[in-house]
């Protein structure tokens, strides 16, 4: 199983000898004080799950809710040596709920670190909130631009939305030539970053625009109109951002619209992964997408990881799953050589724990407290029976 690395396993081995002695020493009276949220004494660590349990995001919360968890049971309900108490608070959809949940995790229950948060909206509005109460926050999905800017208190396991756009440019420029692109995608931060990021690469390596469309986020649910611009528009191909819910009722909409054969769907990738990917079916089959994950990665890390989730859960891993997964491998790695459970000790040693050895490949978090990773080309094909995000490359 992916995780800590041996270097940092014999670290760890020497941290929990020393931790061992000094559990005796304090059964036979010593102290063992511990700062934050956790039981004084117990060597506890208090982490909030702010993960969405309704709305469009529902499902990337359980997904991630498993990510999470997979990793704890791995290292036997531990993380750093402590007792992990974990406890979860509903995100919802956007931030009128994303923000009370997380508000209710640092001033009621006290909770030394946080991880979770799926809505970029929602985790612009809280990163104030985390830094001036110095509990760290380790973002498990929402990719705002801005959300991680090098601050103590803000890490994140997933990716920019920028980033994912910016992974496609490129390549869907060379496979255009001198045809152009529609641009589509929910009317929030998210979208409007992936759009972004897409352009940027896609312009500069000589790509042309055809025209965009931004659609309510959490209330479209016919994207005909925008579906027919994009067809009136003259362009050979389509960007997207959706994911969840959305991406399903979406990506189900352009096939049945007739865009499939004769304009190339490409999407950041969230819009085929997982659960949504088994709701849309045939209809995505062809929709390229890039990603920093696909369960189809042939490494032995990910063949591992793909065993043991499908083991637990029944179902195949999600790039939301993995992203949980790491950020519970990081504050492991934290944890083991914090100075105590305080915010500003875990927070410090997040800035320490260099390469986590991931289900995606190898990363690390830069300077602004993003990962530095790398994004595959993916297309839904036909695999077992089903369909699948299958790797077509590496993104440069
Ligand atoms: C976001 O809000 O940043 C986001 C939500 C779902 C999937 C990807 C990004």
């Amino acid at each position: 199983m992916p995780g800590p690395s041996r270097r940092r396993l014999r670290r760890t081995s020497l941290i929990a000898l020393v931790a061992a002695l000094a559990l005796t020493a304090a059964a036979c009276g010593g102290s063992l004080d511990e700062e934050g949220g956790g039981e004084e004494g117990s060597g506890s660590v208090k982490v909030g799950l702010a993960l969405p349990a309704s709305g469009v995001y529902e499902p990337l919360g359980v997904d991630m809710t498993r990510g999470f968890e997979l990793y704890l049971e791995e290292q036997q309900g531990k993380l750093g040596g402590k007792e992990v108490e974990v406890v979860k608070a509903d995100e919802g959809e956007a931030p009128d709920t994303g923000v009370p949940a997380v508000q209710k995790l640092v001033t009621q229950d006290k909770v030394d670190a946080l991880v979770g948060i799926v809505n970029s909206a929602t985790a612009l509005g809280v990163k104030d909130t985390v830094s001036q109460s110095k509990v760290p926050l380790i973002v498990a999905n929402a990719g705002a631009d801005e959300v991680a800017d090098g601050g103590d208190y803000v890490w994140r396991t997933s990716f920019t939305n920028g980033g994912v756009g910016e992974a496609l440019g490129g390549a869907v420029a060379e496979e255009l030539g001198n045809e152009s692109v529609y641009l589509m995608a929910a009317d929030y931060a998210a979208g409007r970053e992936s759009v972004a990021g897409f352009k940027k690469s896609f312009e500069a390596a000589g790509g042309k625009i055809a025209g965009e469309s931004f659609t309510p986020f959490g209330t479209t649910t016919d994207w005909q109109p925008f579906l027919s611009k994009a067809q009136n528009s003259g362009a050979k191909a389509v960007y997207v951002f959706y994911a969840g819910g959305e991406a399903v009722n979406f990506v189900k909409q352009y096939k049945s619209f007739g865009l499939g054969e004769e304009i190339q769907l490409y999407g950041a990738g969230f819009l085929t992964e997982g659960g949504v990917l088994a709701a849309q079916g045939k209809a995505a089959e062809g929709v390229r997408t890039s990603l920093h994950y696909s369960d189809q990665l042939d490494t032995p890390e990910n063949k591992e990881f793909v065993d043991a989730y499908t083991k637990a859960y029944d179902a195949p891993p999600t790039v939301y799953a993995v992203q949980a997964y790491d950020a519970a491998a990081a504050l492991d790695l934290a944890l083991k050589d914090a100075d105590g459970t305080s915010g500003e000790a875990i927070a410090k040693a997040l800035g320490g724990i260099g390469e986590i050895e991931s289900p995606r490949g190898t990363w690390s978090f830069d300077e602004d407290h993003n990962p530095d990773q790398p994004y595959f080309l993916r297309e839904v094909q036909a695999v077992d029976g089903g369909f699948a995000n299958a790797v077509l490359n590496e993104l440069s």
